[in-house]
């Protein structure tokens, strides 16, 4: 049936029904209808590809097809191991209270949190503790107030003024509003003080706020260590969000954040596609209008051979990076490199049941009264280690109580490098089960920032994990999901107000 032919007949119906106001605004409407995409791509099944699926349904609605591609297992960086007959965490641990997406996805999907196990912090600098938390508030605060003076106070209210700007975001996607790089994102959250963040190193910055450098080394430095493997000398911008990151209140999935996953997915109604995309292709085609299209030829290597499919968008949801991905861009002017510059720093999480070898940390205390449950360290040589955490199960059975480092139980050590046997000796005391998973966990930042990778490849051609540049943990990778669902929902129907708005901080303040 002809577009023509199609308007007659609703005006009829329409005048028939004498719905002509009804009537009126569909008609208006009509010419700016543009047909939605038959079919869209994502590439990578983690956090950001199961998003992004959940939110592109969201933009375009059930008639268009999402295939989610996947050569490894679903949810990348977030999976388990199980010792014995319980699950671990070995990738992504812990999420942020004020991580509204996270929130979001658990709440819809009905997936209950992790019921929360307290925790106790103690710093190690590769002879001794230098800190260790105890279980009384008060005698916390004396001890803090002691060592790091006012430092600490001044460090979660710098921390809040940052977390403050950094929520607009939410503002702004829930309006529908998306930015075209990572750049501009940060500009419309934090101005240019995020983008300056981005330019000088933690150190730097927080020298600059007046912090000493003692509270740097001995405090600092350990949260930077434990959150994405690296020195002080990250980016100011990952910096605070490492430093976040070490707020209480921090939640975990029941059953292993990996649910979340699965449960976008499912949610979306989009297809896995167990297989690994080796080259994405561009293809003009002759359109019914009789002008051109553009469709992406995507092909894969799975289990039952090779296939490629045509799709009208696709986006990418797994770095461009050495060691990370491996994907051929053809047919592009210009052409599109397969890796874009920088690379991804290795952290290895040893998950270990066994004893701990309690002279390793240089203390005295008896292991029968040990309970610290999150062992971090500074950057001095001493420390192989970034991080000894005893773990709970990614389900906490009723009456479970974190035992005692007296008896053997599940431990995660998070290293540079693969520990040697020596090393785990030195450790532990004894052990029953080793496992090993190697992640190239985070850039490595080194400020100043060069430019980060686009958003946008190429017309209808996204890129979701650029916003790593900037910080990588699940809640930015949900974040530049639903920002690239709705760039390429505006761009799709060109809806040029909704990208790129400057000062939007101000003009919706008027709309609440
Ligand atoms: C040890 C560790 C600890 C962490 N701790 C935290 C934490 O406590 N809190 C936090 O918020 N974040 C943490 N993170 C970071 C967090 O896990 C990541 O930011 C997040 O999981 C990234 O999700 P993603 O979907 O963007 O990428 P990924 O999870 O890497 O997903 C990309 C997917 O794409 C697939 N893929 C790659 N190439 C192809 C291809 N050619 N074809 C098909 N599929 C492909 C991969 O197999 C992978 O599954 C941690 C990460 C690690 C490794
Ligand atoms: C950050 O550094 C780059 C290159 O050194 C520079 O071009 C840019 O203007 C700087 N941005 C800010 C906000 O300082
Ligand atoms: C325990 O740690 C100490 C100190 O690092 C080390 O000397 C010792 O060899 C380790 N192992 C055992 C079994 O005590």
């Amino acid at each position: 049936m002809s577009t023509m032919s199609l308007h007659t007949l609703t005006l009829t119906a329409l005048l028939f029904l004498g719905l002509w106001t009804t009537g009126r605004r569909s008609l208006a409407s009509a010419p700016e209808l543009q047909e939605q995409p038959k079919k869209i791509a994502v590439v990578g099944a983690g956090i950001g590809g199961t998003a992004a699926a959940y939110y592109l349904r969201q933009e375009f609605g059930a008639g268009v097809k999402i295939d989610v591609f996947e050569s490894g297992t679903v949810c990348g960086r977030l999976a388990t191991v199980k010792v014995g007959d319980h699950e671990y965490e070995t990738g992504g641990l812990l999420i942020h209270p004020l991580n509204l997406h996270m929130k979001h996805f658990v709440e819809k999907l009905g997936i209950p949190l992790r019921k929360d196990v307290s925790s106790k912090m103690a710093i190690f600098d590769g002879k001794e503790l230098t800190f260790e938390e105890s279980d009384w508030f008060i005698i916390n605060f004396l001890r803090m107030l002691w060592q790091y003076g006012f430092n600490l106070l001044r460090m979660q209210m710098w921390v809040e003024s940052i977390l403050d700007k950094f929520m607009r975001i939410y503002q702004y996607q829930q309006y529908g509003y998306s930015f075209s790089s990572v750049e501009r994102l940060l500009h419309a959250m934090g101005g240019d003080g995020f983008l300056t963040l981005m330019n000088q190193t933690l150190e730097e910055v927080m020298i600059g706020e007046g912090f000493s450098q003692v509270f740097l080394n001995d405090f600092v430095a350990p949260i930077t260590r434990v959150s994405c493997g690296q020195s002080v000398r990250i980016h100011g911008f990952a910096g605070a969000s490492s430093l976040a990151g070490a707020d209480s209140g921090l939640w975990a999935i029941d059953g292993g954040n990996r649910r979340v996953c699965s449960g976008l997915l499912y949610n979306s109604k989009s297809d896995l596609i167990p297989a690994r995309v080796t080259s994405i292709a561009v293809k003009v085609r002759p359109s019914k209008t009789g002008s051109t299209a553009t469709f992406y030829e995507v092909s894969y290597v799975g289990e039952s051979g090779s296939a490629h499919s045509l799709y009208d968008i696709v986006l990418i949801a797994t770095p461009l990076h050495q060691g990370k991905s491996d994907i051929a861009f053809s047919g592009f002017s210009p052409p599109m490199p397969s890796h874009y510059p920088g690379r991804y720093h290795q952290t290895v999480s040893t998950v270990v049941h066994g004893l701990l070898n309690m002279s390793y940390l240089g203390t005295t205390e008896p292991a029968s009264e040990f309970t610290v449950s999150d062992v971090r360290t500074t950057d001095s040589k001493g420390s192989v280690i970034h991080r000894l955490t005893s773990l709970d199960p990614v389900h906490i059975p009723d009456g479970y109580k974190r035992p005692p480092a007296s008896h053997a139980k599940v431990w995660r050590v998070s290293s540079p490098q693969p520990l040697s046997q020596e090393q785990l000796r030195d450790m532990f005391l004894s052990w029953d089960s080793v496992s090993e998973s190697r992640w190239l966990a985070h850039p490595a930042y080194h400020p100043p920032h060069r430019k980060t990778p686009p958003f946008i490849l190429h017309n209808r051609l996204y890129y979701l994990s650029a916003v790593e540049w900037a910080a990588s943990t699940m809640e930015m990778s949900a974040i530049s999901a639903r920002n690239v669902a709705l760039l390429a929902h505006h761009r799709w129907h060109g809806q040029a107000g909704k990208i790129d708005q400057e000062d939007l901080h101000t003009r919706l303040r008027g709309e609440l």
